[in-house]
């Protein structure tokens, strides 16, 4: 087998848009090997721990992790945030597997650009976040509680070579696109946000057929709202790409259908990344054949255009989802006023658009 797919489905509706998603897999390629675990909720109540060992062990063997969704209000009263399925579970695998850049596409699928809460122009939106995902105020140290919980601090720090790196894989992206980049700081308050604009125009000079400029994260907020067609790629350090990224999948109007990549470092064509869906667990309609799977299609045709380098493959994947939203198919979170499909007849439309 070329490829082993580390498969941690989570918890609510995790399993369910998981299944699909790996149906794709298995008729577009037959080198991929897949090997389940648990993770989150399921995990911390087989284990007691949201992220066993066992778990990061596979995922740190395989070429690639799927994964579901991790949550829901079950687990959100553990006492320990540690072992809380998202700050146990999400942030450990992101630093440990050194997950440090995070791809979001904010594209708005065809079919649905009238679901957009803003009015899109012509030209739409199709941008990509990177976010750097495994520094930053997330895991900065110190963070703690002093004076008897009265005062608390969290840490803010980025070295030369996070940001050389990130910056790194938005120009390797940017090249796949429209080769332009703007870099989002808050370099007019953040000794952190100078250094990131330092680096990053170092960066430009040596990548002269990129088109590099800079934009402060508030204004980069509203300039999102205003014509979301100005971005091609949207670099930026953790928490402002975890709040842009929000930002501009809602703006899609495919909230609930976007992907996400988080990949390491590239070697020789290929890439260890963590594949997801934006979308949380859903506990309300876990179970019940109603979640729609196009998020977790969309994270594995990002796997095959990532980690095994096939574009070809994901690109199919992507146009099959096209036309079967354009045939008006929907499940009953984008249905409106017409009649749903469930999760597993949506993956069977998706896998009959690929024949
Ligand atoms: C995300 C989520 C996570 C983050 C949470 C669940 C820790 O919001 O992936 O964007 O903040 O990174
Ligand atoms: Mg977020």
């Amino acid at each position: 087998m070329a490829y082993k797919i580390a498969v941690i489905a989570g918890d609510g509706i995790g399993p369910e848009v998981i299944a699909e998603a790996v149906k794709m897999l298995k008729h577009v390629r037959s080198d991929i090997e897949f090997e389940e675990a648990l993770v989150g909720g399921a995990a911390y109540d087989a284990t007691g721990h949201p992220l066993p060992e066992t778990t990061l062990d596979l995922c740190r063997s395989a070429d690639a992790v799927l994964l579901g969704a991790v949550g829901g209000p079950k687990w959100d009263q553990i006492p320990d945030p540690k072992l809380r399925p998202e700050v146990g579970a999400l942030l450990p695998l992101r630093s440990e597997l050194n997950l440090y850049a995070n791809v979001r596409p904010a594209k708005a699928f065809g079919a649905l650009v009238d679901a957009s809460p803003v009015k899109l122009g012509p030209a739409g939106i199709d941008l990509i976040v990177m976010r750097e995902l495994t520094g930053g105020i997330y895991f900065g140290e110190p963070r703690e509680r002093r004076e008897g919980g009265n005062y608390a601090v969290d840490s803010m720090v980025y070295r030369r070579s996070e940001v050389e790196r990130i910056a790194q894989r938005a120009f390797d992206v940017a090249r796949t696109r429209h080769r332009r980049i703007v870099s989002v700081d808050k370099a007019n308050v953040l000794e952190t946000s100078r250094l990131w604009r330092e680096v990053v125009d170092e960066m430009a000079q040596g990548n002269p057929d990129v088109n590099v400029s800079h934009m402060l994260v508030d204004n980069c907020a509203m300039q999102l709202v205003r014509d979301p067609s100005q971005f091609d790629v949207i670099l930026t350090e953790n928490m402002f790409g975890d709040i842009l990224s929000d930002e501009a999948a809602m703006i899609t109007g495919s909230l609930g259908l976007l992907p996400s990549a988080s990949l390491g470092d590239p070697k020789a064509g290929t890439v260890f990344g963590m594949y997801e869906p934006i979308h949380g667990s859903a506990p309300d309609i876990a179970g019940q054949n109603r979640a729609n799977p196009i998020a977790a299609i969309m994270s594995a045709a990002m796997l095959l255009q990532y980690t095994c380098d096939d574009t070809a493959s994901s690109q199919r994947i992507e146009a099959a989802v096209e036309a079967v939203l354009q045939k008006g198919i929907r499940t009953s979170d984008i249905a409106g006023t017409s009649e749903p499909v469930g999760t597993r007849q949506m993956g069977d439309a998706i896998l009959a658009a690929l024949e």
